[in-house]
């Protein structure tokens, strides 16, 4: 089995002073960390990071790529800019872009192709709202979700990470619990096993308030490869603490 890999999603947060800060803290902390390690910045600060991380465990990853290759779209950024910044994983389709940027299936598909092609591995996020979880929606939104990324990449489809993140435990200190993540996750590892024959290469991270206290229940799931963690990767005690539960 693969090391576990977390990764931290730093959001719209951070200036110059608090990136280095944070990072001296987290990589002075990270003796004994096996598992993979990730953090995802926002793109002003990919090249800061670059310089930061050389040489450390801990790779970098960017937060957005465009659908584009490159060209007249004004504020974009491509895969093959962020390969030139030696980034190694890039978000796609997190919850926040789908809803406040409309981001749509087939967007976050192209997305993921686009980073593919580029040598970067893409996170896909998948998830359900709470209306659509109380309606007995989850399995067939994530499954939509999922579909339309592995119908946009075919085989290059065991090249992704997948991250489980429902809507409702984004930010809001709802966790998952760790059946209902479990159960989430053999959904998707299945959809997954039905489109390549290595499905076991693909990481299925969850995310949403996973934080110091719950990681160690969740990380105990069959399915739960590693994390997507937001707020708790801020703090740097918290991550180091998620770092060292997951490379147990
Ligand atoms: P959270 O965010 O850990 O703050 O809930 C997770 C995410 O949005 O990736």
């Amino acid at each position: 089995m693969a090391a576990k890999l977390m990764v931290g999603n730093w959001k719209m947060n951070g200036s110059l002073a608090a990136n280095a800060s944070l990072l001296s803290e987290v990589l002075g902390g990270m003796g004994g960390v096996t598992c993979r390690a990730a953090v995802c910045v926002p793109s002003v600060y990919l090249a800061q990071m670059q310089s930061l991380l050389a040489g450390s465990a801990m790779a970098l990853g960017a937060q957005d790529v465009s659908a584009h290759e490159d060209g007249a779209y004004t504020g974009e950024v491509s895969a093959t800019m962020l390969r030139d910044l030696a980034v190694r994983y890039c978000i796609v389709g997190h919850s926040e872009r789908r809803q406040h940027h409309g981001e749509s299936d087939l967007v976050v598909a192209s997305k993921a192709q686009r980073a593919l092609a580029a040598g970067i591995t893409p996170i896909v996020c998948v998830g359900e709202s709470l209306a659509e979880r109380e309606a007995g929606q989850t399995e067939v939104v994530v499954k939509r979700q999922l579909a339309a990324v592995i119908h946009a990449n075919g085989h290059c489809i065991s090249e992704i990470v997948l991250a489980y993140e429902p809507v409702w435990a984004i930010g809001t200190g709802l966790t998952a619990t760790p059946a209902q993540a479990q159960q989430v996750h053999a959904v998707l590892r299945a959809q997954l096993q039905a489109a390549t024959a290595h499905a076991e290469r693909v990481s299925i991270l969850y995310g949403g308030s996973m934080n110091a206290a719950n990681a160690a229940d969740l990380l105990a799931q069959n399915d739960v490869d590693g994390g997507l963690i937001g707020g708790a990767a801020l703090k740097a005690p918290d991550f180091l603490s998620m770092l060292k539960t997951a490379s147990r």
